[in-house]
């Protein structure tokens, strides 16, 4: 994502300050690591969804500026985890700790992150915030855990289930939490809930997408992870469909040797447009929800946040 925008590099250094400033420990073994895991930064896209909704209804940065803090930690914690899942090398251009370390250590750290952030949660004074992140949380985990149990290949309908539990419901609680701190309830509160679930869902597509035609220097991360870590995205649900079932299986059934293979059917079969179309198809819907916003005046406030999302490299 290039970050032109000065008010999106103000609220990362926000973010990033905020979260340096909490993760300490007075075990100065797991202090110095803690240091070490947030050297790189991430996108911050969470937070900075959370700045558009609060500007949306009439909210200030300073007033949800914990709670975005809250959410960025625990998409720390939870990339932490992920990587032992996925067994990734490589996250933010730098080795993930079970690389550099061990799975053990991954597992411990993530874990640590992950209390950091309940810990912070717990200081926001509504007891709402901290139940909209309980959902956030337990949805994430049933999304990863269906991911990791699916071993044959899925539909589209059932992707979409595993990336809405996995990645927007994250993105559903930063909108919900936005409005909330922001002192507005209500319908603006299920309004931007809503608007946080499509922008997970064309967030994670694109995502998706980036896995096969993205370049591993630019995202910071290995390419054909997916492939090989035998998670079937939407590019490739598209573009195997036709395929005799046992042809499929086959190709999975040792997915190392199969990328290449895999790769090239993606793009014979315009895998990667039609997942972009269907990212766009959930953007779209976002900007008819804001319509829905009685501030619908200011929704030019997302245009530049959605252009990002679509055209994103890394
Ligand atoms: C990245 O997906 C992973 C997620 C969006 C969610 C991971 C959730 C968990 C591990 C469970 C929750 C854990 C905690 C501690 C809250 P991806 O693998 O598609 O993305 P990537 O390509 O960036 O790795
Ligand atoms: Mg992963």
């Amino acid at each position: 994502m290039n970050l032109k925008n000065s008010a999106n590099t103000v609220i990362i250094r926000d973010v990033y300050n905020d979260i340096g400033s909490n993760m300490i420990s007075s075990e100065p073994l797991v202090d110095d690591i803690l240091r070490q895991i947030f050297v790189q930064r991430g996108k911050g896209i969470r937070p900075i969804f959370m700045a558009l909704v609060g500007e949306l209804v009439g909210g200030s940065w300073e007033s949800l500026r914990k709670g975005a803090v809250v959410i960025e930690t625990i998409h720390n914690a939870s990339l932490i985890h992920d990587d032992v899942v996925d067994k990734s090398r490589l996250r933010r251009g730098v080795e993930t700790l079970n690389i550099k370390f061990s799975n053990r250590i991954s597992v411990l750290f993530g874990d640590f992150v992950f209390m950091k952030a309940l810990s912070l949660a717990h200081t926001i004074d509504i007891p709402e915030a901290v139940h909209i992140i309980n959902v956030a949380i337990e949805r994430m985990i049933e999304g990863e855990i269906s991911e990791s149990l699916t071993n044959e290949f899925i539909d589209e309908e059932t992707y979409l289930k595993i990336i809405g539990n996995k990645t927007a419901s994250l993105f559903a609680a930063s909108g919900e939490l936005a409005v909330l701190l922001s002192g507005v309830d209500g319908y603006k509160k299920d309004l931007a809930r809503e608007l946080g679930e499509s922008v997970g869902m064309a967030f994670q597509i694109i995502d998706d997408t980036l896995d096969y035609n993205g370049e591993t220097d630019v995202m910071g991360k290995p390419q054909f992870m997916d492939v090989i870590s035998g998670n079937i995205t939407l590019p490739v649900i598209h573009s195997l469909k036709r395929l005799p079932s046992d042809e499929v299986e086959a190709l999975f059934a040792n997915k190392k040797d199969s990328v290449n293979r895999i790769t090239a059917l993606v793009k014979r079969n315009d895998g990667i447009e039609y997942a972009s179309e269907k990212a766009g198809e959930y953007v779209q819907n976002a900007r008819e929800i804001i319509d829905r916003f009685e501030e619908k005046k200011t929704s030019a406030v997302f245009d530049e946040f959605f252009d990002m999302l679509m055209t994103r490299v890394c």
